[in-house]
């Protein structure tokens, strides 16, 4: 199977956390499209979606799918996303797509969080994918010289604004070996909106799609 493949296998197996007249939270990305595709081909009439995106939105309202305001629910039962990395413990990285800020908005809203990813996905340390970081654009260059203190080398995402206006920092060369203390670090860090690093919004699941078919990691 090509990875365009595992990602539809991943988006199918996330319809098991998803029941009939629920709000579900929906993350951005490839694999997510798959995910909402799946969900539209499926027949499960959901109540609605929280959409972490104006790409996800977009989709979602083009299969008729309702998208409902953030600020309109209390909570969630299942928040079903994608990653760039995930570890052995369920901590991310996300924000490939630029879509990290709302991302762990909604993620915040939910009791559960689905991740669904291709095998490839899976690392024993996060850091090998450059970190996306959402920033407010005044802080560019002092972000930049603080990454560099860590090891770190940040590139200015270029000809991209966020859903929310905000610039990406992507950072390389970085190992993050304690991703709950890091990001807790880097959110101190003045003109940071969101670093990519999801470690206190953990997956408590994962769909991870390789040769053998869809493996579930619990974490
Ligand atoms: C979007 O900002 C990201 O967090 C995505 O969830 C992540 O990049 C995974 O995307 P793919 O499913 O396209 O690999």
């Amino acid at each position: 199977m090509n990875q365009d493949q595992l990602k539809q296998l991943v988006g199918r197996a996330a319809l098991d956390y998803v029941t009939p007249g629920q709000i579900v939270g929906v993350g951005t990305g490839s694999t997510v499209d798959c995910f909402i595709d799946a969900l539209a081909a499926s027949g499960i009439q959901v109540a609605g979606a929280v959409s972490s995106s104006e790409r996800s939105t977009q989709r979602l309202q083009k299969h008729g799918i309702p998208v409902l305001d953030a600020a309109a629910v209390t909570g969630l039962t299942v928040y079903i996303d994608g990653a760039d990395e995930i570890d052995g413990q369920g901590f991310m990285v996300k924000g490939g797509g630029a879509a990290l800020t709302r991302e762990k908005i909604v993620a915040d809203l939910a009791d559960k969080f689905v991740c669904i990813a291709d095998a490839s996905k899976l690392v024993a340390t996060l850091g090998k994918f450059p970190l996306p970081v959402e920033i407010i654009p005044m802080a560019a260059a002092q972000l930049t010289r603080r990454f560099a203190k860590l090891g770190g080398t940040a590139t200015l995402r270029a000809g991209v604004v966020t859903d929310n206006g905000g610039h990406i920092l992507d950072v390389t060369g970085l190992s993050i070996s304690d991703p709950l203390a890091f990001e807790a670090e880097i959110n101190q860090w003045p003109g940071v909106v969101t670093v990519g690093v999801f470690a206190r919004h953990k997956a408590q699941v994962c769909l991870l799609g390789g040769a053998e078919g869809v493996k579930t990691l619990t974490f």
